[in-house]
């Protein structure tokens, strides 16, 4: 057996081993080999910041170099043997395999040896660039079309939580549809500075349309690690809003949100709860914004429909869907502000500071100027704040000079976390589906207009959804009673 191998395989291996691919293949191999092994022992002892562009060297290019060499092995002893094939110089005795020759038998053990290490590194390589491919630096930051969804997802709860986990599925089936459109996404972004040129040229969307039609339902994906019946009851929600006076005066609005989820006794009970029940619609705009028709089942199987007053009962033509965490959690992971709420938490949390005169108002405005770039907006947003103060209130720039600087930070970070001219993303852009204040959100249902038959409408009652313990108060004294201010 050892014997026929030998004869077989072996001998005739290395005689069309001996050709310049064959060694070439080894050489490529065995470099870009070394040099991962040593990427991997710097990443396990060094720990070094990964930079997303090595990342694509060391887990995408250097993986591919190295099967590339792996192939060139074999196709080397096909060629050369073709090739001697054909001139009729095939030996009919391939070489002697002398196995009492000390130096053939340790080159065979270095064959062997390196063999194995040869598949270690395969095996690792492909776990590793699978798993690179699967990092948030990989999907937000090696790739800029996705700069919008990276910047607010790195400022969100979720900032832990990989993309991936989100995004694709688990199991294979999954995992290579995303691989398939993530390539398709690839070319887009390679064949973009062409395609403003030609037509024919596959070009990506700006922006990225949302929402994402092929995303797993919301049962899948969120309650991976949020359960839906865990009953969170009444959630305390205090919102600052400054005016646009000289004083920037400062209100806040105090509301108790009916959370609710199942109780102890099994009851679903308040928004959570609700909706957890099943509720379909019909939305006839490319943001689920615009909603018809809607429809409940009722505990005892029986339906509901409620439409608005110009839909007149009639399904209507659109996206049907059963409502999820995505509807009201659209944007969970990437929340794009509106610049009134952006400011407003900026100013509150002091890096705005509410200090500056007229502060509110002239932030806002250079908020919502146009800019070509983002870095058009980082040099002009300060640029022209320090003007104003130096034009307007030159003792406020002459005695407080770090807070209009700041506040001129401040403001770039605000725009810079929200707005994406490069990608077309601007204010309102990505609608968030939450509240009611800035968006429709639930007033896309609860706005009054949505009855059934017996004249029953979805209800806009205030008190349905909190109490509302103070709405833009000066000082509310409800904060003070909490003990909160
Ligand atoms: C907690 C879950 C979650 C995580 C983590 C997450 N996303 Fe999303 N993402 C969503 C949801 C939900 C939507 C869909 C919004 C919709 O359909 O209305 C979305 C939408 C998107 C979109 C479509 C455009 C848009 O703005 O709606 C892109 C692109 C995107 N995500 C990229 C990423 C990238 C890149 C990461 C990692 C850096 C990431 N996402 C992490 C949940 C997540
Ligand atoms: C891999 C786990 C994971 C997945 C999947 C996940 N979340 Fe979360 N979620 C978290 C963690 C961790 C937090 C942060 C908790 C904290 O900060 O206290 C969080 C916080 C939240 C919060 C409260 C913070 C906020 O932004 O107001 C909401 C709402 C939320 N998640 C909704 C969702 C929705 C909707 C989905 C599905 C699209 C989802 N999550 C998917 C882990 C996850
Ligand atoms: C009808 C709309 C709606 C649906 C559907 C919905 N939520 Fe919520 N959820 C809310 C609102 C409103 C809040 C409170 C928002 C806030 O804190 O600003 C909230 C808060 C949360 C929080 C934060 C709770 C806390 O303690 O701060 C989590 C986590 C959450 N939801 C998860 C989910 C998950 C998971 C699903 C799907 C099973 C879901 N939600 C479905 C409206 C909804
Ligand atoms: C797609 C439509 C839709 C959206 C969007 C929606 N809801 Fe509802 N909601 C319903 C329907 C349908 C009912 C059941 C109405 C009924 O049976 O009278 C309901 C019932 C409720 C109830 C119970 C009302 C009661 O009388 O007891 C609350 C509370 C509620 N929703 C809160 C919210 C909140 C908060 C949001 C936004 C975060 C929201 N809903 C978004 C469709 C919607
Ligand atoms: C269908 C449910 C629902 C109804 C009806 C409703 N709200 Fe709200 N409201 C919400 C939710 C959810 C939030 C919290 C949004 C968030 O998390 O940012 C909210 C927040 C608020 C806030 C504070 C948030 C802010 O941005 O200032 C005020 C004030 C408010 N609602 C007023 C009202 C008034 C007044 C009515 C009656 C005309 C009303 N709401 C009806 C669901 C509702």
């Amino acid at each position: 057996m050892l014997q026929r191998i030998r004869e077989n395989w072996v001998r005739p291996a290395l005689f069309f081993g001996n050709n310049p691919i064959s060694l070439a293949g080894g050489a490529i191999t065995s470099a870009a080999g070394v040099a991962m092994i040593g990427f991997w022992l710097l990443d396990i002892f060094a720990r070094p910041t990964v930079n997303p562009y090595l990342g694509i060297i060391f887990f995408l290019i250097l993986p591919g170099l190295f099967v590339f060499g792996l192939a060139l092995i074999p196709a080397g002893v096909f060629l050369r043997r073709k090739k001697l094939q054909k001139t009729g110089q095939i030996p009919a005795q391939f070489p002697k395999i002398d196995f009492n020759d000390r130096m053939f038998r340790h080159g065979l053990d270095i064959v062997l040896v390196a063999t194995i290490l040869n598949l270690l590194v395969v095996s690792v390589a492909t776990y590793r660039g699978a798993a690179y491919m699967d990092s948030p630096q990989f999907c937000g930051q090696s790739c800029h079309v996705m700069h919008p969804e990276y910047t607010a997802y790195k400022v969100s709860a979720h900032s832990h939580v990989a993309c991936a986990d989100c995004h694709i599925g688990s199991g294979a089936a999954s995992y290579f549809k995303a691989k398939v459109n993530g390539t398709k996404q690839l070319l887009e972004v390679s064949f973009h500075p062409i395609a403003g040129v030609s037509k024919h040229m596959p070009d990506y969307p700006t922006p990225i349309p949302s929402p994402v039609q092929n995303l797993r339902p919301a049962r899948e994906i969120c309650e991976g690690c949020h359960t839906p019946a865990r009953f969170i009851g009444e959630k305390l929600l205090v919102k600052s809003n400054f005016a646009d006076d000289e004083k920037n005066t400062e209100t806040q609005s105090v509301v108790v949100l009916h959370l609710g989820g199942r109780d102890s006794l099994s009851h679903l009970t308040g928004i959570h709860g609700v909706h957890l029940g099943h509720i379909e619609y019909v939305s006839t705009d490319n943001t689920r914004t615009t909603i018809p028709w809607v429809q409940r089942r009722n505990e005892d199987g029986s339906v509901t429909d409620f439409s608005t007053s110009a839909a007149k009962g009639a399904v209507q033509q659109g996206e049907r869907r059963v409502m999820d965490c995505i509807d009201c959690h659209n944007r969970a992971a990437h929340t794009m502000q509106t610049a009134e709420d952006a400011l407003n938490r900026a100013m509150a949390e002091g890096a705005v500071s509410p200090e500056l005169p007229w502060v509110h108002k002239k932030g806002l405005e250079l908020l919502k100027a146009n800019y070509a770039t983002e870095a058009e907006a980082r040099t002009k947003i300060p640029e022209q704040l320090t003007a104003f103060y130096r034009s307007e209130h030159p003792d406020v720039l002459a005695v407080k000079p770090q807070l209009v600087q700041a506040a001129g930070d401040g403001l770039v970070t605000v725009f810079t976390t929200n707005v994406f001219p490069e990608m077309k993303v601007n204010w309102g852009t990505h609608p968030n589906h939450i509240g009611h204040m800035s968006y429709p959100g639930c007033f896309r249902c609860h706005d009054g207009d949505h009855t059934a038959k017996g004249g029953k409408a979805i209800t806009q009652d205030c008190a349905a959804c909190h109490n509302l313990l103070a709405v833009d108060e000066s000082k509310p004294k409800v904060l003070a009673d909490l003990g909160i201010q």
